[in-house]
């Protein structure tokens, strides 16, 4: 059975042949090289995070603070790393991080990251924020099969709107097109200070990006005078009193539990207090994350948050994001307890890098690399990494 981690056979094949990778092999170059293709505005979007973007350093820092204590002579031969997450089957325990406004790192947008996420097997969690309407990303996905032969699969990230006729239209059409979950991500009912985007007066949803699932929804247009087709600008400022509801309270969720027969996860608890409260509401499931630090500079970095989470969560899956970068950092959260893990920023670079073929390399890389630390760490499957593999950094 091939393994994910035979990609490395595959480079140094090609190179036998005067090949080299077309894209870089690890998140730092990545960024470096995305930075020179993208426009300053968009590189600043994608890159930036809240404040002195302190949180999103400590983010990476974070996985520092623990050391991986590999063993030896385990019977590694034939792994497995599929995970299984409220239904969903996955080869790796990784998903794509939701990710709005991909148009401004590329032209394909979330149909290139469709395509690639479906080709390597690993679901796609998609953006409210989205640049193409949920239903041609469902299109994409379905159309794309993976090294299984199975089509692609895709959760709905839900921002959750003011008004309750949008939110639920948003999930009753995540629902019909085949979302097997919803994400509600509760970290941003606000947009966060963030000094790289002030400092180029960017939001791109202002010039109309990232806004299409709004735009192709009956109870957002019904709200307004003239279609979006007809009075873009009128359309924008009618979603930007729309986009975040700061009235939400844990009561609320019983009414979303309500709109779907989907799994719920809520996206952006970081206290354990908070998982509580989550879990007493009905929630299926959790992902600790802080946006990638770019909600609240100066916040505790998402991996230290994980412990205290999972604490309290019993048998309800815990997912992580916030700082992954590497198979390693994959590694750790699946020690401390998390079922899977959502990458964020390394695969948009590698979209605006090179389209769904830079989507896909960047997921062969982060596999590859798991699937060997994995191997060499002494583990034949994922399901068997737990929290004796870690010790604290010394
Ligand atoms: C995000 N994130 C995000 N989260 C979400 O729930 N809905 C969204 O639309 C977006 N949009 C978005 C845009 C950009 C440019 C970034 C970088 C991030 C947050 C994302 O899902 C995830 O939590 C972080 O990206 C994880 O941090 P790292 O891995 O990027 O550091």
């Amino acid at each position: 059975m091939p393994h994910f981690g035979d990609f490395q056979f595959e480079i140094y094949l090609a190179g036998m042949a005067g090949q080299r990778p077309a894209l870089p092999m690890t998140s730092v170059e990545l960024e470096r090289a995305a930075q020179e293709v993208m426009t300053p505005e968009a590189f600043g979007y994608v890159a930036g995070s809240a404040g002195l973007e302190r949180t999103a350093a400590a983010n990476l820092t974070a996985f520092d603070r623990w050391d991986i204590v590999p063993q030896m002579l385990r019977s590694v031969t034939e792994r497995d790393l599929s995970t299984e997450v409220l239904g969903t089957v996955m080869p790796a325990p990784v998903l794509l991080a939701p990710v709005g406004v991909l148009s401004i790192a590329h032209p394909e947008a979330e149909r290139a990251v469709a395509r690639a996420a479906a080709s390597v097997g690993i679901p796609m969690v998609l953006s409210t924020a989205a640049s193409t309407a949920l239903e041609d990303v469902a299109a994409e996905l379905a159309a794309t099969t993976g090294p299984d032969g199975a089509p692609g699969q895709g959760w709905f990230q839900l921002y959750w709107p003011k008004e309750r006729a949008v939110a639920a239209s948003l999930v009753h059409r995540a629902e019909a097109a085949g979302f097997k979950a919803i994400v509600v991500t509760l970290d941003t009912w606000l947009l966060a200070w963030r000094p790289r985007d002030l400092a180029q007066a960017y939001l791109p949803f202002l010039l109309g990006q990232g806004v299409a699932n709004y735009f192709s929804d009956p109870a957002f247009r019904a709200g307004l005078a003239k279609p979006p087709e007809e009075d873009q600008n009128a359309a924008v400022l009618h979603w930007s009193q729309m986009f975040g509801n700061p009235g939400l309270s844990w009561t609320d969720l019983a009414w979303l539990r309500e709109q779907t027969s989907l799994p719920i996860l809520v996206k952006g608890v970081c206290h354990p207090v908070d998982a509580r409260a989550a879990i007493d509401a009905g929630v299926d499931g959790i992902v600790v994350s802080n946006h990638g630090g770019r909600q609240v500079d100066g916040a505790r970095p998402a991996l230290a948050c994980l412990p205290g989470v999972v604490a309290v969560c019993g048998a309800r899956p815990v997912l992580f994001d916030s700082g992954i970068r590497g198979g390693a950092d994959i590694l750790k959260a699946v020690a401390l307890g998390a079922r899977a893990v959502l990458v964020g920023r390394p695969w948009v670079y590698g979209l605006a890098l090179g389209g769904s073929d830079g989507v896909r390399h960047v997921l062969r890389c982060l596999l590859g690399e798991l699937d060997l630390t994995l191997a060499l760490t002494g583990h034949a499957k994922i399901g068997t990494v737990g929290r004796d593999v870690l010790v604290p950094a010394e």
